[in-house]
């Protein structure tokens, strides 16, 4: 089989990035990128990001979860902490979190550490979760090979049964992660591919410097 996609080609023209309109802290940017793609561009789905984590196999994996709270401090994802992104996490905190936002031609890509939340935050946020979501979550031995689904559906169909009239807790093998950045970068895709970035690095001291990277 071949394809060739040379002829694929875009030019982005949507936007600019220059370092003296960017703020002292990234979150401040990152939020402003998140109000602007929220407001104009929704089917982007926001706060899908990629996840990308080096595994107990030394290869690089990534996958897409919902950034479901971010402050100064971090961005908050939940998770099943025993799935092989747990796993990973586990062994190598350094993560990298990325989003791609197609209708405004901007890309985020941001290094950090993901430690375990506070069990009562996640506790929090998995009461707001809808029935089915806090049943899936008990019912998925997330990342681990199942017979059928058949045998996921009735297993789902027996823990209703057994929690019939009954507030589901949350398992202790679910719940948030934080991950805190160490390096953003910022990127606008600009015409002829000389697209703006602009990057920032947490230093010794925790001040955020920054810099105009080479597209
Ligand atoms: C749009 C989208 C949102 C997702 N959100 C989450 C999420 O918030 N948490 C999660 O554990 N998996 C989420 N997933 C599923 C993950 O991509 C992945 O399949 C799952 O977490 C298992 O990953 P692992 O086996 O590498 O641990 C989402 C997938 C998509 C496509």
């Amino acid at each position: 089989m071949e394809n060739d996609l040379g002829n694929y080609r875009k030019s982005y023209e949507k936007g600019a990035l220059l370092l003296k309109d960017t703020p002292e802290n990234p979150m401040e940017l990152f939020q402003k990128w998140f109000y602007e793609i929220d407001e104009h561009f929704p089917e982007d789905e926001t706060n899908a990001m990629t996840l990308s984590t080096i595994g107990l196999d030394s290869y690089p994996k990534s996958r897409v979860v919902l950034l479901k709270k971010y402050t100064y401090e971090g961005f908050i994802f939940y998770t099943n902490y025993t799935s092989e992104k747990g796993k990973a996490i586990t062994a190598n905190p350094n993560v990298c979190l990325s989003f791609f936002w197609h209708g405004a031609e901007r890309q985020i890509i941001i290094k950090g550490k993901a430690e375990k939340i506070i069990e009562n935050l996640s506790d929090g946020y998995f009461d707001s979760r809808p029935r089915g979501s806090q049943l899936s979550a008990i019912v998925s031995n997330q990342s681990e090979p199942i017979e059928s689904r058949e045998f996921l559906e009735k297993k789902l169909a027996d823990l209703e049964q057994r929690f019939d009239g009954i507030e589901v807790p949350r398992p202790d093998f679910w719940g948030g992660y934080i991950v805190k950045p160490v390096e953003i970068e910022f990127w606008q895709g600009r015409a002829n591919r000389l697209h703006d970035r602009i990057h920032y690095r947490l230093d010794e001291s925790f001040f955020w410097t920054k810099t105009r990277l080479s597209p």
